[in-house]
């Protein structure tokens, strides 16, 4: 691996442990304004210190993040879709790789889409995107299984993890399921998990932390920080449970304590 993509990827996923806590801020691509982010730069700038990564659309990129921010950045490329149709996998590549880097991402993140309509244009529109990648030292992270009816268990989500990297993914992004050791197991490259719709904060800790027990290089993680009642004490839990190692109840604990205080 050449030293770009090599040291972006570092700058992602911390090399001290391993782990990453990435910020998803980028669900308006096809959701519009999202619970939470209906103006971004208010819930955004405050969490920044606690993200290690901050996974966005270039719009809301160039709109609402100060250039003066150093967090490293992973740049949403896919789209073509919203909430109002009810096939979300008919995406395409909307950024190209020159504005990506123009916008100085450690890494672009695409959809793939396995068992849609779409399937095979997603895979290969991920195909491409990492040529395009390979050729100026910028990974790919694919994020799989987003979507409304599907059974996110470990057959799938191993189908899909696998697929993403042996198509040449750095990172791939998916769900936390039972059984989740094996999805990690049969992936060469890290897993990172998503969030998915809000629950309760303490559900949400216990996903983050079941998921880096099980394998996880930690969490992609949105709507469960930035819809919480305390982002910020969110964040910073999720962050204790992902690189020091505490138990969810411990920082569910911690949690309160910083919500009340
Ligand atoms: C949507 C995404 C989101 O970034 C991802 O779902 C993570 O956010 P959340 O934790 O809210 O699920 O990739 O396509």
């Amino acid at each position: 691996m050449d030293f770009g993509m090599q040291n972006r990827l570092f700058r992602i996923i911390n090399p001290k442990d391993n782990k990453t806590v990435m910020l998803a801020v980028d669900h308006g691509y096809f959701m519009g304004p999202t619970g939470g982010l209906e103006e971004p730069k208010k819930t955004i700038e405050p969490l920044l210190a606690y993200a290690d990564s901050l996974m966005l659309t270039r719009g809301i990129l160039r709109t609402q993040i100060a250039p003066s921010f150093s967090i490293p950045l992973v740049l949403r490329v896919s789209g073509g879709t919203s909430i109002l149709k009810d096939d979300l996998s008919d995406e395409d590549i909307t950024v190209s790789m020159e504005d990506a880097i123009r916008l100085n991402v450690c890494a672009v993140a695409i959809s793939i889409f396995i068992g849609s309509d779409h399937e095979r244009q997603t895979i290969v529109n991920l195909a491409k995107l990492i040529d395009k990648g390979n050729k100026y030292g910028i990974p790919v992270l694919a994020v799989t299984a987003v979507g409304r009816e599907m059974a996110r268990d470990v057959r799938y989500l191993s189908l899909c993890c696998r697929i993403a990297a042996e198509t040449g993914a750095s990172i791939v992004k998916t769900y936390y399921c039972e059984d989740f050791e094996k999805v990690v197991k049969t992936c060469p490259v890290p897993v990172v998990v998503a969030g998915g719709k809000k629950v309760s904060e303490k559900e949400a800790l216990n996903l983050a932390y079941n998921a880096v027990k099980h394998g996880a290089s930690g969490v992609d993680m949105g709507r469960n920080i930035f819809q919480s009642v305390n982002p910020v004490a969110m964040i910073k839990a999720v962050k204790s449970v992902v690189h020091d190692d505490i138990t969810p109840d411990e920082a569910y604990d911690k949690f309160i304590a910083k919500f009340i205080g």
